[in-house]
């Protein structure tokens, strides 16, 4: 159903999430913004930050009046804050994702530096065979839902994650919980351990290379609401009691059946408001030629 619409866009209720948004782009507008910026190479866009507002600039351009503020409408409003887009098979070019991505994203803010890759994105691969020393490249077992940049000071406000390609791929849905559907929020929150500060971390996690350690709460408020930093990976209790908590609040997110599972096609991608959506993976069946490709970029918000 749309709940909003120009001639150049449409913005509908997801078909699974009841909170988040779908986007339908004019394919028209689409290619226009692809021809666009075709000259422009993905080394550029890396090494010239404003080149990556000139994108955002032309995709607001093609995409018409109303667009860029309904996006971040979408990702400010409380009840919705997450949304759904993608490429529509105008292009199956990977720097064209990279492009169309990274002008969604300064419609809305300012990506922050990804120690992983050491930009401001990161590509990143799950295969049957891994070698890693987080859960993210694990493609068995279930990537517990968190939000991200738990271990990082600065402000990661949105999530941005793209698909690039899947081939063999049954399972490793996205899993989604916006924390007012949790039930669990209020004995979570009132619990005294929730105004306690404790120790996020990846320290000794190579392929984080972040040795960054953050002091917060579990809980924060933010408009009036209540918002959460929470990654079972990240999380480095001082106390037997603040372990429990953790344990307890990470258990109840795995019990909630509020969580819900959304397959995103090749050349799609989600964004949602980091500060009350958590987001995790489901596990793969498994499979010798599994292989799927992301592409994430997390930030914060424009300050107007
Ligand atoms: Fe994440």
């Amino acid at each position: 159903m749309s709940v909003y619409s120009t001639k150049s866009f449409e913005v509908q209720n997801h078909s699974v999430h009841a909170r988040l948004r779908h986007i339908v782009m004019d394919n028209k507008s689409l290619q226009d913004f692809f021809n666009e910026v075709g000259h422009i190479d993905v080394e550029k866009i890396e090494y010239v930050p404003f080149i990556r507002f000139y994108l955002a600039d032309q995709l607001r351009k093609k995409a018409g009046e109303g667009f860029q503020e309904q996006i971040r409408e979408i990702l400010h409003d409380r009840d919705t804050g997450g949304l759904t887009i993608g490429v529509q098979g105008q292009t199956n070019n990977h720097d064209d994702y990279i492009k169309f991505s990274t002008a969604l994203t300064h419609l809305i803010g300012c990506p922050n530096f990804d120690a992983m890759s050491k930009k401001f994105y990161a590509r990143f691969s799950v295969k049957h065979e891994f070698d890693s020393d987080t859960y993210l490249r694990k493609a068995y077992r279930t990537f517990y839902l968190h939000t991200d940049g738990t271990f990082v000071n600065e402000q990661t406000d949105w999530v941005l994650m793209m698909k690039f390609e899947e081939r063999n791929a049954i399972g490793g849905e996205s899993l989604l919980l916006h924390l007012d559907d949790w039930e669990d929020l209020d004995k979570f929150r009132s619990n005294p351990l929730a105004s306690q500060v404790y120790e996020f971390s990846q320290k000794g996690r190579a392929s984080k290379n972040v040795d960054e350690v953050v002091y917060s709460t579990t809980f924060f408020e933010k408009n009036n609401s209540p918002c959460i930093r929470f990654n079972d990976q990240c999380s480095v209790p001082k106390t037997i009691e603040q372990a429990i908590y953790h344990k307890e609040i990470s258990e109840s997110f795995e019990r909630t059946e509020k969580k819900v599972a959304i397959s995103l096609p090749v050349g799609d991608l989600i964004l949602v408001n980091n500060n009350f959506w958590l987001h995790g993976r489901d596990a793969f069946e498994e499979n010798e030629g599994l292989y799927r490709e992301l592409m994430r970029q997390r930030g914060c918000f424009a300050p107007n």
